[in-house]
């Protein structure tokens, strides 16, 4: 139904001097009428616009409607998606990495630690199936509840590859690792965690002390092209060597502003609106979800390098992560 909008009624006033009383109040109020029609008009205009907004965006949800399927469909499609057969299918298919049989040799049969697991990306269909070669795997996490792994309890409760014994499941900091001795471990994997830690250097070190003499570290670390983080600058060493010389700690909010300012959300859907995204990195402390610092392969190489690594291999797999295979010197 389309509704014509109110006439504006145009009024030349003469000038007052000229007027009589009569007329200057006839005029005067012929003035009111106008300016009340043109906030008419105004109003209707606006509510017109608002109106063919609507419209424009019921169209773009109808288009987008009609290229879905409906939803019994949708629901089933995804739970066949999800089934164990399309999975071991898609096993069957996925190829490891190219590289991948380094990985294996360093890892097959060994126990070791990972920290903020478990990582899809060492999972039979992830790009670094490693899980399935491993002896055995405990796991380190900073709280019994985050917003990756929801409840978790301490105990032998990680679950990291079926049919085989779960691992230890430790509950602390990981640049903290106060219940395990010196020298236990073969490995650690840390996948997408480093860059969550305020003092990247003092996590190395506690993670090198807790790996054996030879022991190796897989590292993977998102690259920043790839990711929200693109607008920030590279993380230079120096800066990581100040934090950990300043003995700064897991509540640290150096990186804030520049987080406010540089994250791209459009490339962070989980992240909710500025506002939401603002809280949280205000809580980071119990939420841990910030990236307090940023690396593209030399700057993860030259760190690693640093804390006494002795690189390995390295590889860059699409499409954001860093992966370096390294042993403790
Ligand atoms: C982005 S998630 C990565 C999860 C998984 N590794 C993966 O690749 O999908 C970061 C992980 O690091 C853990 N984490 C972050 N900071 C930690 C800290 N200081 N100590 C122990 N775990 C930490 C979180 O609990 C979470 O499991």
């Amino acid at each position: 139904m389309s509704v014509s909008p109110p006439k504006l009624v145009h009024v030349r006033r003469k000038s007052l001097p000229l007027l009589n009383k009569t007329s200057y109040v006839k005029s005067f109020m012929m003035d009111r009428r106008a300016k009340v029609a043109a906030g008419a008009r105004k109003l209707f205009e606006t509510e017109e616009r608002r109106r063919r907004g609507v419209l424009i965006r019921d169209k773009q949800q109808a288009a987008h409607n009609r290229k879905r399927l409906p939803g019994p469909l949708r629901a089933m499609a995804r739970k066949v998606l999800r089934s164990r057969t399309v999975k071991r299918v898609r096993r069957w298919f996925l190829q490891p990495v190219p590289g991948f049989e380094t990985y294996r040799a360093h890892l097959a049969g060994k126990r070791g630690l990972e920290i903020g697991g478990p990582s899809g990306f060492f999972a039979d269909d992830g790009p670094l199936p490693v899980y399935r070669v491993l002896a055995g795997l405990d796991n380190c996490i900073f709280s019994p509840e985050t917003i990756w792994e929801g409840e978790i309890k301490a105990g032998r409760t990680f679950e990291y590859q079926p049919k085989k014994e779960p691992g230890i499941q430790f509950i602390c900091e990981a640049t903290e690792l106060k219940p395990i001795q010196n020298s236990t471990y073969d490995y650690i994997l840390a996948s997408h965690c480093l860059e969550h830690m305020a003092n990247p250097l003092h996590a190395l070190d506690e993670w090198k002390r807790v790996l054996k003499q030879d022991g190796v570290l897989l590292l993977v670390l998102p690259h920043k092209e790839g990711t929200f983080d693109w607008r920030r600058a590279t993380t230079p060493l120096a800066h990581m060597i100040e934090d950990y010389r300043d003995e700064v700690g897991e509540d640290d909010l150096t990186h804030l502003p520049e987080i406010l300012a540089l994250h791209d959300l459009a490339k962070d859907k989980a992240a909710g609106s500025p506002g939401q995204f603002r809280q949280r990195c205000l809580e980071n402390s119990l939420k841990r979800a910030m990236h307090h610092h940023v690396f593209d392969t030399p700057a993860a190489l030259h760190l690693v390098d640093y804390a006494g690594f002795d690189v390995i291999r390295t590889d860059r797999i699409k499409p954001y992560h860093i992966v370096i295979l390294s042993r403790r010197r």
